[in-house]
């Protein structure tokens, strides 16, 4: 089974090609970060003006890298939610006319499980059922994968996704966008300890997490150092920060996977390439005998691979089931 898949959720162009699911042939992406660092976040019209400008070639690239022809395709998935709205469209649009061009299947995948299965990529073995912890720009949720379709969120955030309150410190910081991996670099060596920030509990649901005070507390901080003349020790303010989500995040996911009873720990999306939290993950994992899987730093932010994967998984529909298929800015898992 031959998959070609496009990813245009949010401003990377992807587009993949798997084999049987794990196999990738093909991983091209555009990133267009540097066109919306300008303007210090994502612009939406300007993420899906540049998905129609790139997709084209690079599915053609995709072939290429494959070394195959369009008439090889078994199927064609695009992720149609959740995501901006514009950008979301380009990618369902385009896969839509090349299914039915081709006469192929169209595969619709959710954004989020297509992160869940960057893991399958990199594990050969690994098999539902599992704890995954996804955590992206978007997203901050406890996941029970029960099967590869079956899932239900059993924790999340109540604001700020952890990837959002990493762009918005690094932004206030000078960082540029989006600054989670130049936040994580400016950490290396910093003091952990150097600010005591706050870490939020919410009553009644021990599973769900709250960023938006901890994002709120940084940013005080900054201003106030600012205001008063007084020179900020940036890394160690980076390092406390990364400590603080860390602390967010790594105990409930053990406790996660205590209550479902979970031998295996995944971790999805982009913030899951953090030196921090991969750490802490890893001491706590081994600390609670838990086997922890951590994709590689490629594969954790968005990609094409995670949703050709993905789909092979996915129901096979008919050849013209989904040709009215529409995209959405949210939808549950
Ligand atoms: O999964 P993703 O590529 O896109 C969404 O689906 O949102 O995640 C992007 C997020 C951004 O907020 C980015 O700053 C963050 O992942 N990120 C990081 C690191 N690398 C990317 N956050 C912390 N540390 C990193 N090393
Ligand atoms: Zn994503």
């Amino acid at each position: 089974m031959t998959i070609l898949a496009i990813e245009t959720s949010c401003d990377e162009t992807g587009v993949a090609v798997s084999r049987n699911g794990r196999e990738i042939l093909a991983n091209q992406i555009f990133s267009q970060a540097d066109l919306h660092a300008l303007y210090g976040g994502v612009v939406p019209e300007i993420a899906s003006r540049n998905h129609i400008t790139v997709l084209a070639k690079l599915v053609e690239g995709a072939l290429l890298e494959a070394g195959l022809q369009k008439s090889d395709l078994d199927a064609i998935a695009v992720t149609y939610a959740p995501g901006l709205i514009g950008a979301l469209l380009v990618g369902v649009n385009f896969a839509k006319s090349m299914a039915y061009a081709l006469g192929v299947p169209l595969i619709p995948v959710h954004h989020i499980h297509g992160h869940i299965a960057a893991n399958y990529i990199a594990y050969p073995n690994l098999a539902p059922p599992f704890l995954c912890l996804v955590v992206s720009g978007g997203h901050s949720q406890l996941v029970d994968v029960r099967d590869y379709t079956d899932m239900e969120v059993i924790g999340s955030t109540r604001d700020d996704a952890a990837g959002e309150c990493f762009d918005k410190v690094a932004r206030v910081l000078g960082l540029g966008y989006p600054g989670g991996k130049a936040l994580d670099d400016l950490s290396q060596g910093g003091d952990d300890q150097s600010y005591p920030l706050p870490r939020s509990t919410i009553d009644g649901a021990p599973l769900d997490m709250s960023f938006s005070g901890l994002k709120t507390a940084v940013i005080n901080l900054i201003h106030n150092a600012e205001q008063k003349g007084e020179t900020l020790d940036r890394s160690g303010l980076a390092a406390s920060f990364a400590a603080a989500v860390s602390d967010a995040l790594v105990p409930r996911t053990m406790q996660a996977a205590q209550k479902l009873a979970y031998q295996n720990i995944c971790v999805a999306g982009g913030v899951a390439a953090n030196s921090r939290i991969r750490k802490d993950l890893e001491a706590a994992a081994q600390q609670d005998s838990r086997k922890l899987y951590l994709p590689p730093l490629a594969l954790c932010g968005d990609n094409a691979a995670m949703i050709a994967c993905q789909a092979y998984y996915e129901k096979l529909p008919d050849s013209l089931e989904h040709l009215g298929l529409n995209a959405y800015a949210t939808k549950p898992l």
